[in-house]
């Protein structure tokens, strides 16, 4: 059994969770790497739907181990809440999660900051989750962060603790005039979060390559996607972790040697939630429609998601920096009912046509997309089982972009249930 990456090839939300779940049968751990509970990642079995933030999708299968590396953040509260929701669901999360002692901790401190620079909106403005995921990403780099591990010590955590507050507050103070936290009170608020994780808490590197010596077989779930890779995407308009594959060694502790595969799951469109550049983004009807039809709001914050045309420019270079060897296409169904549907083959800025996505800031914010136009297929797809039952013009766009992209597409989503996908022989 090989060990493989599932991430987002896009700007984030584009099925992940859905395909993790149909993916996490055949796999005996599935490990989180990166990202915190910015993430919304949906699974919706039956009649119910869950939405999970920090806990891997793969925890709705009953026997199935899920890890929380140390490359995520998570806020204890958060984690808590989402433990106790699957409990209240009868999914039993004991014995069979375990949350990484390296990982960082989100303070109350960095959801201000979080905050106060996004409500600034001036231009630097990002549309992020207010979550506090950059400011504790920032401390983890720059080495003031408060891991698992140390919450799980009384006399650092207070030491630690200490040290942060009094800095934060100092800063809050002058940048914002922001009163400051009073440290007994976080003390005493993270303390009291202390019995509810401990259980949960230990070396998760070793417990996966233990795992890998042992021929178990590890999935990774990407969060967000690449285009908001802190690398790799349209910085600043990114999220602080590396969404990317390289992102499922240096969150695990699993070597690259391991990783045997990367899938990448990619929406039939375009979407994305926040500000940045986005070249092939919707005008109004068209956006209202695909908005509308595709239920196109944030999982986490219910924001409306900005939608676009497929832009193969930025999934081709996903496909190069990930090593993408196969893709999942979700959401087809979504365009059932057009007559036309464009597919992105490039950029014009400055009469020069770009094929490969650059990180000049300049002209992917100025750019005019150049579009291929296809017919549309106007039949419904929901119910359909297999790729040659498929609408011949729903054929078409798939052999198009598979052949854009150059790489294979393994599976097909046509509705949010585990049933409504195709597998691709
Ligand atoms: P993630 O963050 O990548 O896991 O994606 P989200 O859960 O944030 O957003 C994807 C949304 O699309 C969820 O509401 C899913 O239930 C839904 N979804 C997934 N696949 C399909 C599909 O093939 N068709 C339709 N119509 N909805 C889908
Ligand atoms: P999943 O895993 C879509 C976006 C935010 C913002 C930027 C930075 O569900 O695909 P942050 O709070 O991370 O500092 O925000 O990143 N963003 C996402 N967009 N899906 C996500 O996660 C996202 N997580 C963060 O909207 O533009
Ligand atoms: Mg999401």
């Amino acid at each position: 059994m090989s060990n493989i990456v599932v991430l987002g090839a896009q700007w984030g939300d584009e099925g992940k969770g859905k395909v993790i779940d149909l993916l996490a049968k055949d796999f005996d751990y599935i490990v989180r790497y990166q990202g915190g509970n910015n993430a919304g990642h949906t699974v919706v079995i039956g009649d119910e739907t869950f939405v999970l933030h920090l806990i891997p999708s793969g925890i709705l299968h009953k026997k199935k181990i899920c890890i929380i590396g140390n490359g995520v953040v998570i806020d204890p509260k958060a984690l808590i809440d989402e433990i106790g929701k699957l409990e209240s669901k009868s999914i039993d999360v004991k014995g069979r999660l375990f949350i990484s002692e390296n990982a960082h901790i989100i303070f109350p401190y960095h959801k201000v900051f979080d905050e106060l620079k996004e409500n600034q909106k001036d231009e630097s403005k990002i549309g992020t989750t207010k979550k506090g995921i950059g400011p504790c990403y920032a401390d983890k780099v720059s080495r003031s962060g408060l891991r698992v591990a140390d919450l799980m010590n009384d006399k650092i955590f207070k030491q630690k603790l200490k040290e942060n507050v009094e800095e934060k507050n100092k800063i809050l103070k002058i940048l914002y005039g922001f009163d400051g936290f009073r440290f007994e009170e976080l003390y005493e608020k993270y303390g009291s979060f202390r019995p509810k994780i401990k259980e949960f808490v230990c070396n998760t590197t070793l417990i996966l390559n233990k795992a890998l010596k042992k021929k178990k077989s590890v999935l990774f779930e990407g969060a967000q996607g690449t285009m908001l890779d802190v690398d790799y995407g349209t910085y600043p308009f990114v999220t602080s972790s590396s969404a990317s594959a390289g992102g499922a060694c240096t969150g695990t502790g699993v070597g690259p040697t391991r990783i045997n595969k990367v899938i990448g799951v990619v929406k039939a469109y375009t979407t994305r939630v926040g500000e940045g550049p986005f070249p092939t983004e919707f005008t109004r009807d068209m956006m209202d429609k695909i908005r509308t039809k595709g239920c196109e709001f944030g999982a986490t914050t219910g924001r409306p998601r900005r939608c676009g045309w497929f832009d193969s420019v930025i999934v081709k270079y996903s496909v190069m920096v990930n090593g993408i060897s196969e893709i999942v296409i979700t959401k087809l169904d979504v365009l059932d009912e057009l007559e036309k549907i464009n597919i992105c083959v490039g950029y014009k800025y400055n009469g020069k046509l770009y094929e490969h996505f650059s990180p000049d800031r300049e002209m992917i914010e100025n750019c005019q997309p150049v579009y291929e136009q296809m017919d549309g297929w106007q039949e419904k797809t929901v119910h359909i089982k297999s790729f040659w039952k498929l609408p011949k013009n729903a054929k078409s766009y798939l052999k198009r972009i598979q052949k854009i992209i150059g790489t294979k597409i393994v599976l097909i989503s046509v509705g949010s249930e585990r049933k409504q996908t195709i597998v691709v022989e």
